[in-house]
């Protein structure tokens, strides 16, 4: 059930020439910093609120001190102002939070059963073609959606994907992906099912990266999100090696402008509900390579993810994998799985550690290959993510 406080709504909504931005976060966070919120979303403990850059500050700070990332969401989307209404996001957020809710009680219990051809498959991940691709794409000074080149890794990306692809013989079409709220573009990947191609197994990542310091451009980003992005490109690369045609359609996307506010990941999943597309699962991939929480240990973001899809992440660590799995909450739509959930699809997303154990060079010119990387902990995703394209793509489980 979303409030909305009409009386603060007025006093806050932007009038001429207006200091404040809109941002979601947490509402227990922006009640404790006393910023008044003008509309609110109990269940989801969402508040969408206009802040000056005073308060955008208090909330880092606050959020920085539990241990979190940037605590809000700039509901400012695009190289366009005021691209959303956030009361539209919120009510969005609203419906899916309540699908979800829903959803738990009428959870059927999915179980997959261990199957060797999976265990043989995830067995190939290999973690020096995963460093070889941090290597390639973390050598460019940005992959940035609002610097001066934003599509310059893409071309060389492609080629990289058609050429996992060079001995698959069944139907598939790698595209780049435009948008409308960012100049940098998307890349996508359809292996098309042989027989129900309508229903759709997704994985992502997003490709772009940002430097939050002034003074130095440089964001190699290569935890944040190379690793993720190398992550996909391995699971393809060893599903195509292999030469089957799924069932079910399998999509992955490597999304531009993550970093500016879910860009590309926004477009897609609001144009799959538009187009009223069959998504049965969404799995995200956005940083894996720092074991920040240990070695044997992984997070499992919690808001904006779904039951059954995190339970079903559970079962297919237990037979291929073999991590403690911590959940934890981010507070806010954190990376593009947001994007997917607010549409009313479900979702699950693996995470390197957990949110008080993040990587705190990321955002940062340091955010390179260091003693700290360990590529065998990046490994893991990608065979999170085969196993989970060879398990959902070949049975006809759903959460709905
Ligand atoms: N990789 C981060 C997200 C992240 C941070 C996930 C901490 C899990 C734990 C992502 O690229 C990012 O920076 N997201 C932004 C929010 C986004 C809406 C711009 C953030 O967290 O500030
Ligand atoms: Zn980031």
């Amino acid at each position: 059930m979303i409030q909305l406080f009409m009386a603060m709504a007025l006093a806050h909504f932007p009038t001429g020439n207006f200091t404040s931005k809109p941002v979601m976060a947490e509402a227990t966070l922006l009640k404790s910093l006393n910023i008044p919120m003008v509309a609110e979303d109990k269940a989801a403990n969402v508040g969408v609120a206009y802040v000056n850059a005073r308060q955008v500050h208090e909330i880092s700070v606050a959020s920085h001190a539990l241990g979190r990332c940037g605590g809000y969401e700039d509901l400012e989307l695009g190289d366009q102002k005021a691209m959303v209404n956030p009361l539209e996001e919120l009510q969005a957020l609203s419906r899916a939070v309540a699908q979800e809710e829903a959803n738990r009680y009428l959870k059927r219990n999915i179980k997959i059963d261990y199957n060797a051809e999976v265990a043989e498959a995830v067995k190939e991940v290999n973690a020096d073609n995963l460093r070889e691709t941090v290597v390639f794409l973390s050598s460019y000074p940005d992959r940035y959606n609002r610097g001066p080149s934003p599509n310059k890794h893409i071309e060389p990306m492609m080629e990289r994907i058609a050429a996992v692809m060079q001995n698959y013989s069944h139907p598939y079409e790698l595209r780049r992906i435009r948008h409308e709220s960012t100049k940098q573009d998307s890349i996508g990947i359809t292996l098309y099912g042989n027989q129900r191609p309508e229903e759709l197994v997704i994985l992502g990542g997003h490709l772009d990266s940002i430097t939050q310091s002034w003074t130095n451009k440089i964001a190699p980003g290569a935890d944040d999100n190379a690793s993720g992005s190398a992550n996909l490109l391995e699971a393809l690369r060893i599903f195509a090696a292999n030469n089957q045609q799924p069932q079910r359609s399998i999509e992955i996307f490597w999304y531009g402008g993550e970093e500016s506010g879910l860009l590309g990941s926004a477009e897609i999943a609001k144009n799959y509900r538009a187009d009223n597309m069959e998504v049965i699962s969404v799995m995200q991939i956005d940083m894996s390579l720092v074991p920040g929480a240990g070695k044997g240990v992984i997070g499992s973001i919690a808001d904006f993810t779904t039951a059954w899809l995190r339970d079903l992440m559970l079962q297919i660590n237990d037979h291929y994998v073999g991590l403690e799995v911590r959940e934890f909450n981010c507070g806010y739509g954190c990376s593009d799985h947001a994007s997917w959930f607010r549409q009313g699809f479900a979702t699950f997303a693996p995470f390197e550690a957990t949110m008080n154990t993040i990587n705190r060079r990321i955002h940062t010119s340091d955010d390179v290959i260091d003693d700290r990387s360990d590529f065998l902990h990046s490994a893991n995703f990608s065979k999170i993510a085969l196993a989970y394209l060879m398990h959902m793509g070949n049975s006809d489980i759903r959460g709905f």
